[in-house]
């Protein structure tokens, strides 16, 4: 198979950790593949807070209710967007940016050998608000997931969940 589509459908949440810090020259990687997605009119409106430390892990994986295998990984990645950055400061255009950047992140992630699993923040209110108080994010800026990071202690299979019914050619 091509190495890239095998990396591709490689990736998979990966919820169990090892207890390894994740090196600084993976963190950086992860990073500059998240800044290498595509944006809208390239305004790059997307934010990242980098936590290492356990207890900011434990409080905001309090926050939230599918998200407690944070509090077990060595690395948080925050990924927030500025609205007022975005594309005609459009939430939608902000969102889709954002998105891109964290398929980059999960897929460098399986690059590395390293395995995360995304856990979903916006649009939930209550999420919102915690990750907004606990890391102090500025008016404006919006978290829309965080990245648990680690070194994998399970093994998935690759896979797709392709299904012919879902496409159409040509037309509907
Ligand atoms: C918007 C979004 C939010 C998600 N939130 C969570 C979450 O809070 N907790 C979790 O364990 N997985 C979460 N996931 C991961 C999905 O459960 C996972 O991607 C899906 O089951 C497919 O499995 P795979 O990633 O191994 O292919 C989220 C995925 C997306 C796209």
């Amino acid at each position: 198979m091509n190495p890239g589509i095998e990396l591709i459908l490689g990736r998979r949440s990966i919820r169990r950790y090892k207890k390894e810090k994740v090196a600084g020259r993976d963190v950086q990687a992860l990073l500059e593949s998240a800044m290498a997605a595509p944006s809208a009119r390239q305004k790059d409106p997307w934010r990242f807070v980098v936590v290492g430390q356990a207890d900011v892990l434990n409080t905001i994986a309090e926050g939230l209710p599918n998200g407690k295998m944070l509090a077990e990984a060595p690395l948080g990645l925050v990924v927030c967007g500025d609205l007022a950055a975005a594309n005609s400061g459009v939430l939608s255009y902000m969102l889709q940016d954002c998105t891109a950047a964290i398929e980059n992140i999960l897929i460098a992630v399986h690059a590395l050998g390293l395995g995360a699993c995304w856990l979903g923040v916006h649009p939930r209110e209550d999420r919102m608000a915690h990750l907004t108080k606990v890391l102090g994010l500025p008016e404006g800026v919006i978290p829309v997931c965080v990245i648990a990071v680690g070194h994998p202690d399970e093994e998935k299979e690759p896979r797709t969940r392709y299904n012919p019914e879902l496409v159409h050619h040509e037309r509907w």
